[in-house]
C-alpha cells in the first residue's frame, strides 16, 4: 500500500469522527463533554499531521513552493492544533463548542484540500515504491511506538 493511500483511508476514519462530532455537539451538556471530545480530535489528528509533516515536507518541499502551497500546509495543521487547544482553556460552554466546531469545519477543509491537491501531488511527484516505501516506515514507526495500529 502506498503512503497516500494509507493516509487516505485514515481521512475516511476522520471524516466519520467529524460526522460524529458534529451531530452530538448541539447535545452535549458540559464544557468537559466538549473538552474531552476536543482532546480526543487533538490527540488522533496529532499523529496523522505528524505523518504527514515528516512524510510530505521533505520530498514535497519544491513542489509546495511551485504552487505556493508549502507555508500553507505547515500552517494548516498548527492552525487546527492551536484551535484545539484553545477549547480546553476556555471557560464558557458555548464559546467551547463554538471552537471545537470551528475546527472540525477547518479540518474538514484542510483534509479536502489534501485529497484534491496534496496526495495527488505526491503520486505525480513519487514513484510507487517510494510511496509504498515510506508507507513501510511509517508502520514501522507506529508499531514501534505502540500505537497499536498494525496490519496495513
Ligand atoms: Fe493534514
Ligand atoms: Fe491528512
Amino acid at each position: 500500500m502506498k503512503i497516500t493511500e494509507a493516509l487516505f483511508a485514515e481521512h475516511l476514519v476522520f471524516h466519520n469522527m467529524f460526522d460524529h462530532i458534529e451531530a452530538a455537539a448541539p447535545r452535549l451538556k458540559t464544557l468537559a463533554e466538549i473538552k474531552s471530545l476536543a482532546a480526543l480530535m487533538e490527540s488522533l489528528l496529532k499523529s496523522h499531521s505528524d505523518t504527514e509533516d515528516e512524510m510530505f515536507i521533505g520530498p514535497l518541499e519544491h513542489c509546495f513552493e511551485q504552487i505556493g502551497q508549502r507555508d500553507a500546509f505547515l500552517e494548516e495543521h498548527q492552525e487546527i492544533d492551536v484551535s484545539l487547544r484553545y477549547v480546553q482553556i476556555a471557560k464558557d460552554f458555548k464559546k467551547a463548542r463554538q471552537l471545537l466546531l470551528s475546527a472540525v469545519s477547518y479540518s474538514r477543509k484542510h483534509f479536502d484540500k489534501e485529497e484534491r491537491i496534496v496526495f495527488p501531488l505526491a503520486e505525480r511527484v513519487l514513484n510507487n515504491k517510494t510511496l509504498t516505501t515510506l508507507n513501510h516506515t511509517w508502520m514501522e514507526q507506529r508499531a514501534r511506538s505502540g500505537s497499536g495500529r498494525s496490519g496495513r
